[in-house]
């Protein structure tokens, strides 16, 4: 078979763990023609796309990893797609909105840059606080709701079907889950929409144990921050993060837990939430609704209220 030819430009801004570690998942992908990877320190994502560039004799792809330093654009324009991950992450003891001030003014410089060099890119935003991050992109980039959304709800639900498979005892694979909402206190597993092996969870497992993998799915993050004292969580943040871009390159229709833009659907409106919706190549494509038990609609509804209050305070910052 031959090979699909490789199109597109992604540009990854900020090469720490978590951008350096996307960039390597885009490149591996072998779909994009180039990946930036981007960061104000100078050296640093050039020497890291020169490690990457040389794994691809013995990876086996061609896509090509270009680094730029300095905080500068160059070589970022008209890109297809940006990954936002500026910013500082939590240490331990904090929360995501303690974040909120200092990532405000990082986020916001990025953004107006992106606007101004790829003005036509899809935004795909990881920094955190992240509902309040990926308002704020928007705001700042002045780009259509559809093209700026976040990573959150892939990652919080590849947590919590990683919890239900060690429980269950089942491969991966065999599990289901999803969350909704926040990416944050108010986040909103949603057992009802799950299932092992096609069965729902709720015949698998009593209903505390779900209880304890919903607490511990909604404390993921701070779980994995705790351990290691500095940074936060980047190996399945990145995968998350780095799959919403192949999406979008490849319009490909998938439809994926995001944060974006909600206008109408679950009887919610004007606020950046936690939904599933499909993705393609002008972002989100359309939110997709699902049934959801009254105790799962009304914490989606709690966390849109708790994220709108927050989204207006980042329009001054
Ligand atoms: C986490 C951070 C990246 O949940 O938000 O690990």
């Amino acid at each position: 078979m031959a090979a699909q030819p490789r199109s597109g430009k992604v540009t990854v801004v900020g090469a720490g763990f978590y951008g350096s570690t996307t960039a390597l998942r885009l490149a591996e992908y072998d779909v994009f023609e180039t990946v930036v990877l981007t960061d104000i320190v100078e050296g640093k994502p050039e020497g890291l796309a020169l490690d990457m560039n040389q794994s691809r004799p013995i990876e086996g792809f061609e896509t090509r990893v270009v680094g730029v330093g300095g905080g500068s654009y160059e070589g970022t324009e008209k890109s297809d797609v940006v990954v936002v991950t500026a910013g500082l992450p939590r240490k331990p003891g904090m929360s995501r909105m303690d974040l909120i001030e200092t990532n405000a003014g990082i986020v916001r410089q990025v953004s107006e840059n992106i606007a101004k060099t790829s003005p036509d890119a899809v935004v795909v935003v990881v920094s955190n606080p992240l509902d309040e991050m990926t308002a704020l992109a928007q705001i700042a980039t002045g780009f259509p709701h559809q093209r700026v959304m976040g990573q959150a709800g892939m990652l919080d639900t590849a947590r919590f079907s990683t919890f239900v498979a060690e429980e269950v005892g089942v491969p991966v694979a065999s599990v289901r889950t999803l969350t909704l909402g926040s990416h944050g206190d108010t986040m909103v597993p949603v057992p009802s929409r799950c299932t092992v092996d096609g069965r729902p969870l709720s015949d698998v497992l009593p209903a505390d144990r779900i209880e304890h993998l919903v607490q511990r799915t909604r404390n993921g993050g701070a779980e994995v921050v705790a351990l290691l004292k500095t940074g936060s969580a980047y190996y399945a943040p990145s995968a998350a993060a780095a799959r919403m871009a192949r999406a979008v390159m490849e319009d490909s229709g998938a439809v994926m837990p995001v944060c974006t833009w909600v206008d109408g659907e679950y009887g919610i409106s004007g606020v950046y939430l936690g939904v599933e919706a499909e993705i393609g190549r002008g972002g989100v494509k359309r939110v997709v609704e699902s049934d959801l038990s009254e105790d799962e609609l009304a914490g989606l509804r709690e966390a849109a209220e708790a994220v709108r209050a927050k989204q207006a305070d980042v329009a001054d910052l």
